[in-house]
């Protein structure tokens, strides 16, 4: 249940790659007319650079480390949909620092959908691995416990994009600060 020391004015969206956080995303900022953000196009647009180069060249920590001070400078947003990468939730402040401000939905599918969805797209760098598949189990497995933080966790294996989104909105509109 949502805490009172919270001030819910955004979105935020967490959960495995491949889950469908950006379509989700686009579409709730849609519905809700609020700003749309992905934290990894952030990080892009700030260093000028791909997450692929930013994992290569300077390695998963330094990232991490990118992906923490995005984090922090959203807390003064307002009215935004905040789709998020895998990985950022499993940094304890990054899931409080968001739960100030924004309802956190965690979309979940099984690692079998994942692989379905990531197979054909080569631009994340934690599956350029001999057995992705495996790897993806294991990143979900060790990553559940940091989702099921979420205020709300949506599978999204049988749903639609419109589905899960409605989902979300109607979960803000119960949950925010600002009711109307
Ligand atoms: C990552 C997920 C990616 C991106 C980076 C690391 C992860 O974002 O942040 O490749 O650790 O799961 P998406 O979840 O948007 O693919």
């Amino acid at each position: 249940m949502v805490n009172n020391d919270r001030h819910i004015v955004n979105v935020a969206l967490i959960g495995f790659m491949g889950t469908g956080k950006t379509s989700v995303g686009r579409l709730v900022a849609d519905l809700l007319h609020f700003d749309y953000l992905d934290t990894d196009e952030t990080i892009q647009t700030h260093t000028g650079r791909t997450i692929t180069e930013i994992f290569k060249t300077d390695g998963e920590p330094a990232f991490r480390a990118l992906e923490q001070k995005v984090v922090q400078e959203l807390a003064g947003r307002k009215r935004t949909v905040i789709s998020t990468g895998g990985g950022l939730p499993a940094n304890p402040d990054n899931l409080a620092s968001l739960k100030a401000h924004a309802l956190v939905a965690c979309l979940w599918a099984s690692p079998e959908k994942i692989w379905e969805r990531v197979r054909h797209q080569g631009h994340r760098p934690l599956l350029h691995d001999a057995d992705p598949q495996a790897k993806i189990r294991e990143l979900l497995a060790a990553r559940e416990p940091f989702y099921k933080q979420a205020d709300v966790l949506l599978n999204t294996d049988l749903r639609s994009v419109r589905e899960v989104a409605q989902q979300v909105v109607h979960q803000f509109r119960l949950e925010s600060s600002g009711r109307r």
